[in-house]
């Protein structure tokens, strides 16, 4: 290859900005983690009293106070002063709809050191880069581990926070309205199901997840009267429901675990019942979004992104069909309802 060819100022800015990528991300991380946002006041908030009142160096903690305002997270003024930007306001962890969970469950250092492993995994296959990097498997450690599990559940439900109002969007013109007990399979802490349980006040909701996870949404929401957690085993059965969610669930999981997983609901679901699967799918629209999310499902699970096509083929061997297929743009939420495949 001749050194001009992909030489041009623009590829060269392309790639060294995808390198970069890093330091963002974890000049970020670091300003939630020592809570930096918590700590800028309405009124600009001098660097020193942030140091003072987190307990930082304040050499340090001024060279990040800088870089955060360069990345337009907190604004400078004259005589090393602070305050929040519209985006620094979301990682304050008292904010309704705080990003901080996402930020940690993404880049914290957990989530993060599994990535060196990835090159070693695509080479040779075998045991998954998070079980590598931490010797055990993501669910394994979230059942053994409290500190764990409250970093993943609540990364969890911050990152669905985030994506329940573009569901709901999706899911606009579903019929709900003749639907009355929805079960989430491996809902986590119920964040989607008991936003849609306040937004249809007529219905019941389960959400099943792992024993060792706690600390249902619902109260913050108001539908406390109206939905359950259930610990429990989706390998194992699942509640009875007339709809039932699997979001960001079966692309945890390979090729077996995803029919096993719908073969136990389609035991548990009367005849007319029908699952909502959602998850980002690889496709021609979405842009990156979901051949990058299968990259941290890479790093973290044994399962992938699939494509609509490879969803059709383990949704017939669990003996489901497809009725719909949703989706917005950014290719974060695709929305495929299933229902009982008729026997031939
Ligand atoms: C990626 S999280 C998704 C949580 C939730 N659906 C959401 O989108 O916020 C996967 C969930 O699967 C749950 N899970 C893993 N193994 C499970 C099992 N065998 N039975 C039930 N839930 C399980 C985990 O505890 C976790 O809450």
């Amino acid at each position: 290859m001749t050194e001009s060819a992909g030489s041009g100022a623009d590829a060269v800015r392309s790639v060294m900005d995808l390198t970069y990528g890093l330091w963002r991300s974890q000049t970020l991380y670091a300003g939630v983690e020592l809570g930096v946002f918590d700590a800028v006041g309405e009124e600009p908030t001098p660097a020193s009293d942030i140091a003072e009142d987190l307990d930082l160096d304040p050499d340090q903690s001024y060279r990040l106070l800088r870089a955060l305002d360069s990345l337009d997270l907190l604004d400078e003024r004259e005589g090393r002063e602070f305050t929040l930007t519209p985006e620094g306001t979301l990682l304050r962890s008292d904010h309704p709809a705080s990003l901080s969970g996402v930020v940690e469950i993404v880049n914290s250092p957990d989530f993060v050191t599994p990535w060196n492993q990835i090159p070693d995994f695509v080479r040779e296959g075998g045991p998954t880069p998070f079980e590598r990097e931490h010797g055990e498997g993501l669910f394994e450690r979230t059942s053994e581990d409290p500190e764990f599990a409250e970093l993943f559940n609540s990364g969890m439900s911050s990152l669905t926070q985030v994506q329940s109002e573009a569901i709901l969007q999706v899911l606009a013109d579903y019929d709900f309205e003749s639907v009355s007990h929805v079960c989430d399979v491996a809902g986590g802490r119920g964040y989607m199901l008991c936003k849609l349980l306040a937004e249809f006040p007529h219905l019941e909701g389960t959400v099943l997840d792992l024993p060792s996870t706690e600390g249902l949404v619902a109260p913050k929401l108001g539908v406390e009267d109206r939905c359950t957690l259930v610990g429990g085993d989706m390998f194992e059965s699942v509640p009875e429901a007339d709809r039932y969610t699997l979001k960001h669930v079966l692309h945890d999981w390979g090729d077996d675990e995803y029919v096993q997983i719908l073969s136990t609901v389609r035991e548990s679901a009367p005849d007319d019942a029908r699952v909502l699967i959602i998850e980002p799918v690889v496709g021609p629209n979405g842009g990156d979004f979901p051949k990058l999310y299968d990259m941290y499902m890479m790093s973290s699970v044994e399962g992938r992104v699939r494509t609509d096509d490879e969803h059709a083929d383990l949704l017939a061997e669990a003996g489901w069909e497809r009725v719909s297929t949703r989706a917005d743009d950014s290719g974060m939420v695709t929305v495929i309802e299933v229902e009982k495949a008729r026997e031939e």
